[in-house]
C-alpha cells in the first residue's frame, strides 16, 4: 500500500471500490485505544467494534449480554484510535429486534455519539426493513449472514450454516435481499466456501468472510483470536498470527522475579 493510499479515509464508497477492483478488503476487531491505534497504523481497512467484546474482553460466555452503553464506551475508544480505517460500531442483541424506532436510535447513538461510520446487525429476510430505513436515515448498514452468534441459542450451539441446498438457498436469498435493502457489504460468517463464493459472485457489493472460504471479497478475524490473547476456545477457521498470551505471562513472571530479587527497578530507572 501506498503511503498516500494510507492517507485516505476509507468510507463505504472505497469498501465498494475495492470489490470492483478485485482488491481484497482487510478487516479485524478492536475494543479499545490502544490496539486499534496499533492495527489502523498497519493499515487495516476496516475495524469492527464487535459484540464479541462480550466474550473477550468483558469475559461474558456469550455476546447476548452486552449492552449499547458498553458498545458506545468502547467504540468511542476505538475510534480516538483511528485515522484511516473505517470504523464499524456492531448493534447489540435486543438493540435492533424490539421495535424500527428502537433500532433507528440505537444506530444513531453509533453516529451520533461516537465517529463510527455504520454499523453491522445480524440477520437476512427479518432485518430488511431495518436496514432500509436506517439506510434511508443516512446510517450504512453491514449485514452478517450464516452463524449468527447472537442466535446461538436457536442454533444450539456455534455450528457451520448453510448446508445443504435448502439452507443455502435461503442465505443466497437473505444475502439479495440485504443488498436490495441497502447494505453496502455482508460478512458471511461459518458458510461452505462454495456457497459463500456463489453469493460473492451474485452480489455487487462486497462479502466479508470468517471461516467462509477465500473467495469471499475480504477477510475478517476476531483480533484477540488471530493474536492469541483469548485462550477459552479458538474456532477451527482461526489463523493464530501471534501467540502474545505466552509472551504476556513470560513477561509477568520475570517482572515478579526481578522485583521479588531487586533486580527491578535498576539504577536506570531511578531518580
Ligand atoms: O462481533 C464480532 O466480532 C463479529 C465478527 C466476528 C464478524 O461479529
Amino acid at each position: 500500500m501506498s503511503q498516500e493510499t494510507k492517507k485516505i479515509k476509507v468510507t463505504t464508497a472505497v469498501i465498494r471500490d475495492m470489490k470492483k477492483k478485485g482488491e481484497k478488503i482487510t478487516m479485524l476487531t478492536a475494543y479499545d485505544y490502544p490496539t486499534a491505534f496499533l492495527i489502523d497504523q498497519s493499515g487495516i481497512d476496516v475495524l469492527l467494534v464487535g459484540d464479541s467484546l462480550g466474550m473477550v474482553v468483558l469475559g461474558y460466555t456469550s455476546t447476548l449480554p452486552v449492552t449499547m452503553d458498553e458498545m458506545i464506551h468502547h467504540t468511542k475508544a476505538v475510534c480516538r484510535g483511528v485515522q484511516r480505517a473505517m470504523v464499524i460500531g456492531d448493534m447489540p442483541f435486543m438493540s435492533y429486534q424490539i421495535s424500527v424506532e428502537a433500532a433507528l436510535h440505537n444506530a444513531g447513538r453509533f453516529l451520533k455519539e461516537t465517529d463510527a461510520q455504520a454499523v453491522k446487525l445480524e440477520g437476512g429476510r427479518e432485518v430488511a426493513e431495518i436496514t432500509r430505513r436506517m439506510t434511508a436515515s443516512g446510517i450504512p448498514v453491514m449485514g452478517h449472514l450464516g452463524l449468527t452468534p447472537q442466535s446461538i441459542q436457536q442454533f444450539g450451539g456455534f455450528k457451520i450454516q448453510g448446508k445443504g441446498d435448502e439452507a443455502a438457498r435461503r442465505i443466497i436469498e437473505d444475502a439479495h435481499i440485504l443488498e436490495e435493502a441497502g447494505a453496502f457489504s455482508i460478512v458471511l460468517e461459518c458458510v461452505p466456501g462454495d456457497l459463500a463464493a456463489e453469493i460473492t459472485r451474485l452480489l455487487s457489493i462486497p462479502t466479508i468472510g470468517i471461516g467462509a472460504g477465500v473467495e469471499c471479497d475480504g477477510q475478517v478475524l476476531v483480533t484477540n483470536d488471530m493474536l492469541g490473547t483469548f485462550e477459552r476456545f479458538t474456532p477451527r477457521f482461526v489463523k493464530k498470527y501471534a501467540n502474545l498470551s505466552i509472551q504476556m505471562r513470560e513477561a509477568v513472571k520475570q517482572y515478579m522475579d526481578e522485583v521479588r530479587s531487586g533486580i527491578f527497578p535498576g539504577k536506570e530507572h531511578t531518580f
